[in-house]
């Protein structure tokens, strides 16, 4: 889908919707991503715009079109699934995931794959729309419907990220929300909320690797 949809994609972050949204989510993102020591990876980088922003230094996507994209935007651009990263062990001081597990075929392979190219002092900061918000609810009623982006998307609920996370071997050590304004085509500006904001419609997880027992 995204092969023939990475233009198109990649155009909404200019319409005004777009760049709003891309500018709410940045911001709460920032202070999660900025700590993790380099290199740093995003996993499911689609065209690019996060890590551009953050100076991610690799980008992978199994998608060629948004790659091509993502690498005129001085990301390293590599492609693979996320269940099965190209990566030796331990080479990350950062793997960031904005809106890429609900796309993934195998999220909790992918999530482990990511534990597995930390650092032991690495993050991992996801970025997720989670099901228990208006936001996630009208995403996967889009995809219903047969939207093109959200078509066969798997939204998961905070409850199952957390899960999710503490089952690949992750501790949630930090969280930031934003979208806590009713979902809409015209949205406003807001400020992004430390902690987990129930029913927000964008929440970023920073976690850690537990030791190994
Ligand atoms: C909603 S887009 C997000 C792209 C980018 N992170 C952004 O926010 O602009 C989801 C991305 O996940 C990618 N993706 C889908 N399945 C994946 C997988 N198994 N491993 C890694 N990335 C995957 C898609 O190709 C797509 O680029």
């Amino acid at each position: 889908m995204f092969e023939e949809l990475a233009a198109r994609y990649d155009a909404w972050y200019d319409s005004a919707h777009g760049r709003l949204l891309f500018d709410l989510e940045l911001a709460c993102l920032r202070p999660l991503v900025l700590p993790g020591p380099r290199p740093r990876l995003e996993v499911g980088v689609g065209s690019g715009r996060f890590a551009a922003a953050f100076g991610l230094e690799v980008g992978l996507d199994p998608v060629r079109a948004p790659l091509r994209l993502a690498a005129g935007r001085a990301v390293a651009a590599v492609q693979g699934a996320g269940e099965r990263l190209p990566f030796g062990d331990r080479i990350f001081g950062a793997v960031v995931l904005v809106i890429t597990l609900c796309f993934a075929d195998d999220p909790a392979a992918l999530l482990g794959e990511a534990r597995r190219v930390l650092l032991p002092s690495g993050l991992l900061v996801a970025g997720v729309v989670p099901l228990d918000s208006a936001w996630g609810r009208r995403y996967e009623a889009q995809g219903r419907a047969g939207h093109p982006f959200y078509q066969g998307v798997r939204f998961l609920t905070l409850a199952e990220h957390r899960r999710m996370l503490a089952d690949a071997g992750f501790t949630v050590t930090g969280a930031r929300s934003t979208l806590t304004q009713a979902p809409s085509d015209d949205p406003v500006e807001e400020d992004a909320q430390d902690g987990v904001v129930p029913g927000a419609g964008f929440v970023a997880l920073q976690a850690r690797r537990q030791p190994p027992l």
